[in-house]
């Protein structure tokens, strides 16, 4: 069985959110998803961290913690800001909720988060920052290492 993990901490650089979804679809590798699985992983870490970078430190810098788990055929990823935080999980993960609708936001992240993946938990405190824990298990079985 695999067990395996990584931490990550990137400044919330627009430029960084690329390199965050690839490094955790090459983490993920190790699972042998499908094109589709890597995807939806990717997808999911994209929404994750431009959320920390736009509405957690609103463009100001800050650090972006990523943390990935692998147990056996899951995966667990956990990606924290110390930003603003949220006031209200149960509205902001409404689908089209946006607080920055100026900004031609979607307000479809968290909705995102939850197609692409089995389960996501929102931990947040005003003022002291956010974590998403998204987890996903893959359906072939990893190569025994
Ligand atoms: N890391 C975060 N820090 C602070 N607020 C957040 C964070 N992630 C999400 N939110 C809040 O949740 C809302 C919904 O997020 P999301 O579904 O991704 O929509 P969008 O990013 O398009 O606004 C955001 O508008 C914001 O108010
Ligand atoms: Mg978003």
């Amino acid at each position: 069985m695999i067990k395996n993990n990584m931490k990550l901490e990137i400044p919330s650089l627009s430029q960084n959110e690329a390199f965050a979804r690839v490094v955790v679809a090459a983490f993920a590798a190790q699972l042998d998803p499908t094109i589709e699985e890597l995807s939806d992983i990717k997808t999911a870490v994209s929404e994750a961290v431009t959320n920390c970078i736009i509405h957690g430190y609103e463009n100001t810098q800050g650090i972006i913690i990523i943390e990935c788990s692998i147990i056996s055929t899951k995966i667990e990823i956990t990606i924290a800001d110390k930003g603003k935080g949220i006031n209200n999980i149960e509205e902001a993960m409404q689908p089209l909720y946006t607080s920055k609708p100026e900004l031609e936001r979607s307000g479809m992240g968290f909705t995102v988060m939850e197609e692409f993946m089995d389960s996501i938990k929102v931990h947040s405190e005003v003022g002291r920052g956010t974590e998403i824990i998204m987890t996903k298990t893959f359906n072939s079985l990893p190569n025994e290492e």
